[in-house]
Formats: C-alpha cells, sequence, structure tokens
C-alpha cells in the first residue's frame, strides 16, 4: 500500500464511537503521541472539543460521505448530521462521514458518532499585524476573482465535536487521494464483496402489489427479454409497515409457493423494511427491554449495539431467508430534520447508554451488521438509507427520495471517498429522453436498481422505451464481470469500484460529473441534453461505443449514448449478456483490444459467485489465449 495511518489520542474519548463496532483494520495503524504534532491545536469546553489545523491556500477536502449537493468542500462548514432527503451543502447527509481526503498528502478520520461541525478554512486572528498585499486598488471582472483571495496562510480547519472531551484521529498519509481512500477502506476492514448475482438488474416492484402482481412483473422481464436478477417487494408484504410487523400480509397468502417460483426462475428476493417494531411483530415483546426510550411510529426502535436485540432481529430474518429471502432493504433509519421530524430526537437514550445523537451516526451501520448475522456466509447486496464511518465492508448500497439527475451524478462521483455504495436509481421518468439518461447512470454504478415502488407498470411500458432500455440493461451484464473483477479489488485492496476521477488523476481536482466505473471513464449526459463537454486525463483514450481516439484534455460529444473511454493499452473483458446469473452461469468473453494491447493481460475472478468463504481464482487473460475456467469461456 502507499500510504501510511497514524492514529493520535486527543483527551478523553467517548465509548460510543465506529471503531468500537468496526470490524478490524486490515491496514497496520502507528499510534502517536499527541505533544509529536504541535500544529495541532486541541482544546475541551464546554461546548465539546475542538482540534485546529493549518491548511494551505491550496487545501482542497473531499469526502465527507454521501454528499448529494457539494464535491469540493474548502470553504463550507459541514456539520456531519444524519439527515434524510439533504438540501445544500451543508453537510446533512443520509450517510455522513467524518472522513476527508486532501489533494496534499493527506487524510483525516475523525472517530466520533456526534454531530462533529468541520469548518472548511477559516482565518485565524494570529494577533500579528498583516501587511496588505497591494496599495493599489484592484478591478475585479468577475465573482471568481472577487472571492480569490479570500484564503490566506492564516488558514486553518476547525473540526467541533459537540459533548466529547476528547476524540481519536486516523491522519492518513499517501500518494494519491485513490491510494488515501483505499487505506481508510482498509481501516474499515476492506470493501465488501457482493455475490455475483447482486451485482445484475435490481427492480423494486409496487407498494401495493399482491402476489399476482409481483408473479406478473417477474414474467414480465423474463417475456420482454429483459435481464434482471432481483425484485424487491415494499411496504405492502407487511401487515403492518410503519412501523413493520414483519409478517405476511393477506395480499401474499401464498407467499412459500411465489418464493419458490420465482428462485425458480432465477430471481432473487429482496424485502423492504425498516426498524421499528410495531406491536404486531412477533418479535416485540422480546425487544422491548433492548430498544429505546422513544418510538416511532409507534414501533420499537432497537438498540443494535446489544447482542440480545442483534440476535432476537437476525434469528428472525434467519427465519424469512430459509423462505427464500435474500436480502433486505432497510429504510427510514436516517433522520428527519428535513423531512417532517419523525424519528427518535438526539436526546433518546438507548440501553447500552448511547443517546440518540450517537445511535444516529451508527443506526444503518449497526443494522447492516445485524442482517449480515442474518445471512450467514451468504453473501448479499442489499440496500439501506443510512450508513457511517468505516462502513465499507457492509454490502449495503444508499439511495434517496431525492430525485435530481445531477444530485445523483453528484452522490455516484462523492460516495467512494468515504467507503460508501450509492444507487442513482431510476424511478418515474418525465418522457422517453429522461428515462433513457438515468438509467444510463443507473448501468454504470454500484447497484443497477429501478425503485418502482410507487408505479403500477415498468416504467417504460408507456413510453415505449422497452428496446432502448433492453440495450442498456445488457449493457450493464456486458459488464459484469468486469465489474466483479473492481468488487474484488475493493474488497482486497480497498480501491473503490465507483470513485471520482481524483482519486487516481491528481489532475482531475475539478472534475464533478464524470467518474471512474472500474478503471474507464464515464461521462453521463443529463437528461434533455444531446452532448457534453468531457475531459479525460492526459494520454491517448477510445471512445467504448464509438471506438474512436481521443487525447487527454476536452473534447465534445454528441450522442444518445453514454459516454464511456478506454485508456489504451486496456484489454476490456466483456461478456455477452446473459438474463440472470445462475450459481453455475458460464459467460461468454470476448476480450476486446483498445489501441496497442500486444502486451496487455486483464484479469477475472473465478469463485462460487456466492459465500464468503469461497476460494477466489484470479485468472490472468492474454490475447489469443484460453484459459481453463467453469465460469468464463474466452472465445476467440
Ligand atoms: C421511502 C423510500 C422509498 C420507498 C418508500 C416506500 O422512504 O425511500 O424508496 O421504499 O419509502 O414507502
Amino acid at each position: 500500500m502507499k500510504a501510511s495511518l497514524f492514529k493520535i489520542t486527543f483527551g478523553t474519548p467517548e465509548a460510543f464511537v465506529p471503531t468500537r463496532f468496526a470490524p478490524p483494520s486490515r491496514v497496520p495503524v502507528k499510534e502517536i503521541d499527541a505533544a509529536a504534532v504541535p500544529e495541532i491545536a486541541f482544546s475541551v469546553s464546554r461546548r465539546g472539543c475542538k482540534l485546529v489545523l493549518p491548511l494551505t491556500a491550496a487545501t482542497q477536502l473531499y469526502g465527507f460521505g454521501l454528499q448529494l449537493r457539494s464535491f469540493k468542500h474548502r470553504g463550507n462548514k459541514i456539520t456531519c448530521r444524519v439527515n434524510a432527503d439533504p438540501r445544500s451543502t451543508s453537510g446533512d447527509s443520509h450517510a455522513p462521514v467524518p472522513f476527508f481526503v486532501t489533494n496534499e498528502g493527506w487524510a483525516m478520520y475523525v472517530d466520533t458518532a456526534r454531530n462533529a461541525v468541520f469548518q472548511c478554512g477559516s482565518d485565524r486572528n494570529t494577533g500579528m499585524v498583516l501587511q496588505a498585499e497591494s496599495a493599489e486598488s484592484k478591478v475585479m471582472n468577475s465573482t471568481d476573482e472577487l472571492y480569490a483571495a479570500r484564503t490566506s496562510a492564516t488558514s486553518v480547519l476547525t473540526v467541533e465535536i459537540p459533548v466529547a472531551e476528547g476524540v481519536e484521529v486516523y491522519f492518513i498519509k499517501g500518494d494519491t487521494v485513490g491510494d488515501m481512500v483505499a487505506a481508510y477502506n482498509m481501516l474499515s476492514g476492506g470493501g465488501c464483496m457482493p455475490p455475483m448475482w447482486g451485482l445484475g438488474n435490481f427492480y423494486r416492484c409496487c407498494g401495493q402489489f399482491n402476489e399476482e402482481q409481483v408473479m406478473a412483473i417477474a414474467d414480465g422481464f423474463r417475456s420482454l427479454k429483459l435481464p434482471c436478477d432481483i425484485l424487491g417487494l415494499e411496504p405492502g408484504w407487511h401487515t403492518h409497515s410503519y412501523s413493520c410487523s414483519y409478517v405476511w400480509s393477506e395480499r401474499f397468502p401464498h407467499h412459500k409457493e411465489m418464493l419458490e417460483k420465482l428462485t425458480a426462475q432465477g430471481f432473487k428476493i429482496n424485502l423492504w423494511e425498516h426498524a421499528f417494531a410495531h406491536p404486531a411483530a412477533p418479535i416485540h415483546d422480546a425487544l422491548i427491554p433492548y430498544s429505546g426510550d422513544y418510538l416511532v411510529w409507534n414501533g420499537l426502535v432497537p438498540d443494535f449495539s446489544l447482542p440480545e436485540a442483534v440476535n432476537i432481529f437476525a434469528d428472525y430474518h434467519k427465519k424469512l431467508c430459509a423462505e427464500g429471502i435474500t436480502g433486505f432493504k432497510l429504510d427510514e433509519c436516517d433522520g428527519s430534520d428535513l423531512t417532517g421530524g419523525w424519528s427518535f430526537p438526539d436526546c433518546a437514550m438507548f440501553p447500552s447508554g448511547m443517546d440518540g445523537e450517537q445511535y444516529h451516526h451508527l443506526f444503518g451501520t449497526l443494522y447492516s451488521k445485524t442482517i449480515k448475522q442474518a445471512l450467514g456466509s451468504n453473501r448479499i447486496l442489499s440496500e439501506v438509507r443510512n450508513l457511517g464511518a468505516l462502513a465499507a465492508s457492509y454490502p449495503f448500497v444508499l439511495y434517496s427520495d431525492l430525485y435530481q439527475f445531477e444530485d445523483f451524478l453528484t452522490g455516484t462521483v462523492n460516495a467512494g471517498f468515504s467507503g460508501l455504495l450509492w444507487a442513482p436509481e431510476l424511478r418515474h421518468a418525465e418522457n422517453k429522453d429522461d428515462l433513457i439518461r438515468r438509467l444510463q447512470l443507473v448501468a454504470f454504478s454500484a447497484q443497477s436498481l429501478v425503485n418502482a415502488w410507487y408505479l403500477d407498470k415498468m416504467p417504460w411500458l408507456e413510453l415505449d422505451a422497452t428496446d432502448e432500455v433492453r440495450e442498456i440493461l445488457e449493457t450493464r451484464m456486458r459488464f459484469l464481470p468486469y465489474l466483479y473483477t473492481a468488487f474484488y479489488d475493493y474488497y482486497t485492496t480497498g480501491k473503490p469500484p465507483v470513485r471520482a476521477l481524483v482519486c487516481d488523476y491528481p489532475a482531475a481536482g475539478e472534475v464533478k460529473d464524470q467518474f471512474l466505473f472500474g478503471d474507464l471513464v464515464v461521462a453521463p449526459i443529463a437528461p434533455g441534453k444531446t452532448g457534453r463537454d468531457v475531459w479525460l486525463p492526459e494520454g491517448e483514450w477510445y471512445g467504448f461505443f464509438d471506438g474512436k481516439r481521443y487525447e487527454g484534455g476536452l473534447h465534445h460529444v454528441e450522442t444518445d449514448g453514454v459516454p464511456l473511454y478506454v485508456k489504451a493499452g486496456t484489454l476490456l473483458p466483456i461478456a455477452e449478456p446473459v438474463p440472470y446469473i445462475a450459481p453455475d452461469t458460464v459467460f461468454d468473453i470476448t476480450l476486446r483490444a483498445f489501441g496497442d494491447c500486444a502486451e496487455a493481460t486483464c484479469r477475472l475472478i473465478e469463485d462460487d459467485g456466492l459465500t464468503d468463504g469461497t476460494d477466489y481464482r484470479v485468472l490472468t487473460l492474454r490475447r489469443g489465449e484460453t484459459v481453463a475456467s467453469k465460469r468464463y469461456r474466452i472465445l476467440p
């Protein structure tokens, strides 16, 4: 690894912090005495504690979790506060993370479950008389010029941690942004490894559907030849859903038979829920002593930091899995300051001793851990609407009720900075163009999700877009073995499968609307636009779809498709699309060469595709050579 990690303890840290619940670090961490770093000022007051660090005029900061409204944070005041549907650059997020990475070879993780505030660049009054840079007045011609002089040599980063009297801080030093992000992910226990089917296409059915309607959707996917691996059921499968009973409603009188039929058709089934247990839930009474002192929608909020609560919840979910369920979507586990105030307050108390503020930061992560326990060694890729620090190893993807294309693209670019995965899901569409552009982004994200929870028809049927949709869903399947390999790298080295260009290319510090998918550059076109400007890193590139050669730098592209670029010298394993992934699926692979590939190799991962304990085999492929494999047939 091209990064090193250091831990410094300031004051007396709190008991309930993310490291307490995270898997062990997979990289060494060196402890350093706070006295050895005098440039970091630490103090405690009645407000909590505070760290002040110097910034240079050029320090840029990326990260802070799932930020849907901003990319670069220099100058921002980021409050790491858990909230559904964030509206500004304030830091509020479904999944705020007190971790950022800079463009200057250092990154910082603050181990707290508090609403920490990062003031990313303020000038201090040092008591010194500052020289005016020039006595002459200067005419400003643009707002950029007007604000350019706002940062100076006295700039600092201030981190305020409410309540706490101390905190552990992890510093990462590394060559590139990507190296430091990978190191943070390895500190988190490594990236998650989904099952192969988890990377296929996922459709969430309308919440009011009954079993015939779900079966009709399943038949529709197969008869229309639209590849689909996973179907999700939304609230209506429960007898009570706000809060949840976790009991099948009368809409599904033969749910076991339905699950058997769907499984035989190659579908995996995912159930929507939240963790607020309704009085009618079979686990309600057992959870009473292990839940917080506030109810949400009349449901208990289990304290998943307690093994008793985890065991009750996980054991019940094991029974659902035994009937054929392969994943769960945990909704509403974020916060609600911006969306109606429905969650538990920050002053809530949980039996472990944690308060509501801390539990908001840990809720989604502890739930994910609980569901992992229910699934045993079976791998999943599921959904959750809140995660926090050190969550990279949990195979859960974040989503939002927001729906602006730009926010969804920003999330796709940003999530990988902080060990998170993000689904820019398709729901309804204004028109065919809106549908296609959104789905193009979906297909090149960590989870290819159509969330039709309020739509009684597949959203493309009335827009006469089924053929175009098929092509996009098949494209996802063509890249599936490649993406699976990228996830294996995430798992073993911490390198995120989907990430901002600046992770790999320092010159891409301003590129906020393109991202890397594996090592390919994706530059999605927004709905309503026919083209866009694309920035490519220095060197020679090829358009995947147009086959054209491009030089690094800016160019303009017009296309109905998604601009996708491959670096010269890349051998890319492309699969023939399959309708879904079965345990014995064999992919027909074509090795596509971009530029001079005489010496080039590429990799594919062979394993059972399903379980944690599997043996992974890394296949190295070259042009003109075959390889013995049960999973891949390399076409000449
Ligand atoms: C929302 C969630 C949606 C959908 C809906 C069902 O909170 O974000 O994806 O699941 O609930 O009621």
